[in-house]
C-alpha cells in the first residue's frame, strides 16, 4: 500500500501510511504541517521535514543564562526561531530596556544555537500570534523555562500553547539574571560614589539573593562582585565547539576583557573573525581586569565572561584567563597569524610606548587595528543603568524580591 495524498485526509494519512509501514513520502512533507494536533511524539519520528521550535524574551542585559536557554531550546528541536521583544512592549511591561531592539537584534543573532530572529514578538503570546507562529513560521513547539510566567490578569502566558500540545519545556540556569547583573551595577556606581569608605554589606545583601557573600569573590581582586555562578566542566563543554583549527586555517587573535558582553563585542569578534579560518579569543582573568579598570571591575567572572564568548558564533576557542600580554610563545604555540584590536575599547594600551602588551606582535609585523563596528564599551552599558538609575532600582528591587523566593524556595534542579 502505497501513500496516496490526494484521496485522503491528513489523519487518515498517517494512519493509512503507518498501517502500511511505509514512510512518509518528500511529497508528504508539506502536508505534515497542516495535521491536526494529536499525539505528536511518533508522527514526529516519521517526518524528515526538520522540528522548528519557538522561544522568546526580552534579552535585554543579554547573559550566558539566556545563551544556555537558547541551546537547550535547541536541543529539543533541529530550527530555532528566537522572538525578541519590541522596546515599546518591554516599556509597557516592566520598565526601559537598557538594550535597544537592534543592539539586541544582534546579540540574539550571534548566539550559534539561533537559526533565525523575529523583530517586535508580542510581550505574551496572544492567540493571533501563536497562529502567526504556526501557520507562518511552520512552528512545531513553543519553549519556555520552568519559571511560570503570569500575565497581569492571573494568566499562564503560555497556556494556549499548552492547550495545544505544543509547549515544551526547560530548565532555568542556575547562578544568573539580569537583575542580579543590574544589581552588582548599581552596587559598583553606590559603591564608588561613597568614596572609598568600606563596602556597604547590607546593600549587597539587597542585591545578592539573601546569601552572605563573605570574601568568596572567585579569586578576583575585587570584593564587590556578587555571583551565584558554579562554572562545572560540563557547562564549559556544552558551550565549547569542541573544534580545533583545520590544516593550514590562519588563525585571528583578540582579547579583552568582554566583560557584560554587549553588541559591540559581537561586532568586533564578526570583524576580526572575518580575517581569518579560526578566531581565538584571549579572556583576560579577573586580576588583570582590576588592575586596568579598577577595583568594581570586572562585573562578570571569568567564567561568567568566558561562557559569553563562547556562545557567540564568531569564536572558535576561547583561552579563559589569558595572559595581559601577547608573548612569543603564544603566537608559536597556537599559530598566530595576526593579533587584532578594536579602536573602540576601554583601553588604549596598544598605543602605549613603554609596556605595550602588543609590543610582539606590533615588532613582528602581525598586529593590526580594527575599526569598531560600534561605539559601545562595557562602561556604555553601566552609564545607561546609571543614568536611569532610580527606574531600574525600583524595578530591581521588584524583581529582586521575587528572586529571593525563588532561592529561599528552590531544591535540587536537575537536567542542564
Ligand atoms: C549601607 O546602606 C544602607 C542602605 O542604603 C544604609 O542605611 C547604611 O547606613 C549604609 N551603611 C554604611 C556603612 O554606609
Ligand atoms: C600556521 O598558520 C599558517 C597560516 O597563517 C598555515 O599556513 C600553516 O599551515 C599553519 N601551521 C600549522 C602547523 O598548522
Amino acid at each position: 500500500m502505497g501513500c496516496d495524498a490526494e484521496n485522503l485526509t491528513p489523519s487518515k494519512l498517517v494512519a493509512s501510511c503507518l498501517i502500511g509501514g511505509v514512510l512518509l513520502g518528500a511529497s508528504v512533507y508539506g502536508l505534515a504541517l497542516a495535521l491536526p494536533d494529536g499525539p505528536l511524539g511518533f508522527r514526529r519520528r516519521r517526518k524528515k521535514r526538520p522540528v522548528r521550535v519557538y522561544m522568546d524574551g526580552c534579552f535585554d542585559m543579554m547573559h550566558y543564562g539566556h545563551c544556555n536557554a537558547l541551546r537547550q531550546a535547541r536541543a529539543l528541536g533541529d530550527h530555532l526561531v528566537v522572538g525578541i521583544v519590541s522596546d515599546d512592549e518591554i516599556i509597557a511591561n516592566k520598565g526601559p530596556p537598557v538594550t535597544p531592539l537592534h543592539e539586541r537584534m544582534i546579540m540574539v543573532s550571534a548566539v550559534k544555537w539561533v537559526d533565525e530572529v523575529i523583530p517586535d514578538a508580542p510581550y505574551a503570546i496572544t492567540a493571533d500570534f501563536m497562529k502567526k507562529l504556526f501557520d507562518e513560521y511552520n512552528i512545531d513547539y513553543i519553549i519556555h523555562g520552568d519559571d511560570p510566567c503570569i500575565l497581569p490578569d492571573g494568566t499562564d502566558a503560555y497556556e494556549l500553547a499548552k492547550k495545544a500540545g505544543r509547549y515544551k519545556q526547560i530548565k532555568r540556569t542556575e547562578g544568573v539574571s539580569s537583575t542580579d547583573i543590574v544589581g552588582r551595577m548599581l552596587l559598583c556606581v553606590r559603591e564608588r560614589s561613597l568614596c572609598g569608605s568600606p563596602r556597604n554589606s547590607s546593600l549587597q545583601r539587597q542585591f545578592s539573593h539573601g546569601h552572605s557573600q563573605k570574601d568568596e569573590d572567585g579569586g578576583s581582586g575585587s570584593a564587590t562582585r556578587v555571583s551565584q555562578f558554579l562554572p562545572t566542566s560540563r557547562r564549559i563543554v556544552q558551550f565549547s565547539n569542541g573544534k580545533g583549527p583545520g590544516p593550514d586555517a590562519r588563525i585571528v587573535y583578540i582579547d579583552g576583557a568582554f566583560d557584560l558582553f554587549h553588541a559591540g563585542h559581537v561586532e568586533i569578534l564578526r570583524l576580526a573573525r572575518s580575517l581569518g579560518d579560526f578566531l581565538l579569543v584571549g579572556i583576560h582573568t579577573d586580576q588583570t581586569v582590576s588592575e586596568q579598570r579598577g577595583k568594581h571591575r570586572p562585573i562578570m567572572s571569568l567564567h561568567e565572561r568566558s561562557l559569553s564568548v563562547l556562545a557567540c558564533r564568531y569564536a572558535d576557542e576561547a583561552i579563559i584567563g589569558a595572559p595581559a600580554v601577547v608573548s612569543r610563545d603564544m603566537i608559536t604555540t597556537f599559530n598566530i597569524s595576526i593579533v587584532v584590536h578594536g579602536t573602540v575599547a576601554e583601553n588604549n594600551d596598544y598605543q602605549k610606548e613603554k609596556d605595550n602588551p602588543y609590543a610582539i606582535p606590533i615588532s613582528m609585523g602581525i598586529f593590526k587595528l580594527l575599526e569598531s563596528p560600534l561605539d559601545i564599551t562595557t562602561s556604555t552599558i553601566i552609564r545607561r543603568i546609571v543614568s536611569n538609575h532610580d527606574a531600574f532600582e525600583k524595578r530591581n528591587a521588584k524583581k529582586s524580591e521575587s528572586e529571593k523566593r525563588y532561592y529561599e524556595e528552590k531544591s535540587f534542579v536537575s537536567g542542564d
